[in-house]
């Protein structure tokens, strides 16, 4: 059986661990890496495979059959249309584009062209998320009221000492909080308008460091999530989780979801109701712990990348919906720079 050849574009931190994914996978083979810098030539000689300066170079010199993209973010449009032009799917990190325009743009050429793009949304292919956006549809919490969830993690000082993390852009908003609400709209579905303090009191950089948002979504299920990137503790789905590439698993939960009949804590899985006799807040509660499958997130990533690429499956996040997610963050700046309730259509306005 000949493997699927994948190229990567961008072997920094992320992009690396897609090449050791990759090199591990059964099915798939690297086919090359696109990176100017002169340490990714060496990486790319210590893997033995071929190194390009620039993504189009690759591309039209090794002709893969699918393309991870891991380059910063502002050339994620200009890479996707390059694959689109050559009618070879990618693997977009996240967030989708820089801009909801550049998003939308590329969101529009794949559809025109019947290309896809799966965005980089990993959590999507974790077993606790899929289990959760399980166990809403199948209303098993009951209508569902409220959503509650947190994301505190201690990023070291050093963390900052890349200039872009200190810029406009660089703040824990844009590199993590887009992952919470990207799983929030999975689960919960879409949301209609966010209000939202931000504040850099622990660093004094230009980028937050911490924030605190509500949400409304469409379905009327009301919610609030504090992300920061300053507090020494175990509550981020990352380390709770043990799904993440560079955390130590602390089995803690970073999301609550309630609903009429139950809640449910991810991603401990623990499930409370009243069971078959039925109660309220007088009566005890059963907690039952719903069974994961054992399976890792990123490589269920790469797993699906392979069937886009085959044509056996469709982008769980394709680049409309990660411009979504995208749509739903910016309102959150918006909101807090502003200090006023932001609908998120007013972003989608004119996009
Ligand atoms: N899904 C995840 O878990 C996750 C984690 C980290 C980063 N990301 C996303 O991945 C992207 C990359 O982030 P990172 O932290 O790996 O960044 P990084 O700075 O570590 O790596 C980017 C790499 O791209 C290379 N590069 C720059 N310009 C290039 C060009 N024109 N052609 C080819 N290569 C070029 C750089 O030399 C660098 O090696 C960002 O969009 C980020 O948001 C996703």
């Amino acid at each position: 059986m000949s493997r699927t050849r994948i190229a990567v574009a961008g072997a920094g931190v992320i992009g690396q661990e897609h090449c050791k994914l990759i090199g591990a996978h059964p099915e798939a083979e690297l086919a090359g890496i696109a990176d100017p810098a002169p340490q990714a030539r060496d990486y790319a000689a210590g893997l033995g495979v071929p190194h390009f300066p620039d993504l189009e170079s690759m591309l039209d010199t090794v002709a893969p059959d699918g393309v991870i993209v891991a380059l910063p973010t502002g050339l994620h449009l200009s890479a996707g249309l390059a694959c689109i032009a050559r009618g070879l799917p990618s693997l977009m990190e996240k967030p989708v584009a820089a801009t909801l325009k550049d998003g939308f743009e590329l969101a529009r050429a794949s559809e025109a062209a019947g290309i896809p793009v799966l965005v980089g949304h990993h959590r999507r292919h974790s077993a606790d998320i899929r289990l959760a956006r399980e166990t809403v549809a199948r209303g098993r919490l009951g209508r569902i009221v409220t959503v509650s969830g947190m994301w505190w993690v201690d990023k070291p000082d050093a963390y900052f000492d890349v200039a872009w993390r200190r810029e406009e852009g660089g703040g824990t908003l844009l590199i993590n909080l887009i992952h919470d609400i990207d799983c929030m709209r999975f689960i919960l579905g879409e949301i209609r308008r966010v209000a939202a303090f931000t504040s850099d009191r622990v660093r004094g950089l230009a980028v937050e460091d911490t924030a605190s948002v509500s949400f409304e979504f469409e379905s009327g299920v009301l919610g609030g999530f504090t992300i920061s990137d300053a507090v020494a503790s175990p509550y981020s789905w990352e380390r709770a989780s043990g799904q993440a590439l560079y955390f130590p698993h602390q089995p803690e939960n970073y999301l609550f979801i309630g609903g009429r009949d139950g809640a449910l804590e991810v991603p401990t899985m623990e499930h409370w109701h009243h069971g078959p006799e039925g109660g309220d807040w007088q009566n005890e509660l059963v907690r039952e712990t719903l069974p994961l499958d054992g399976s890792q997130t990123y490589e269920n990533q790469l797993a699906h990348f392979l069937k886009v690429i085959d044509g056996e499956e469709t982008p769980v996040i394709d680049a409309e919906d990660g411009a979504r997610t995208l749509a739903v963050l910016l309102a959150v700046k918006k909101a807090a720079k502003e200090g006023r309730v932001v609908e998120v259509a007013e972003m989608l306005e004119g996009v």
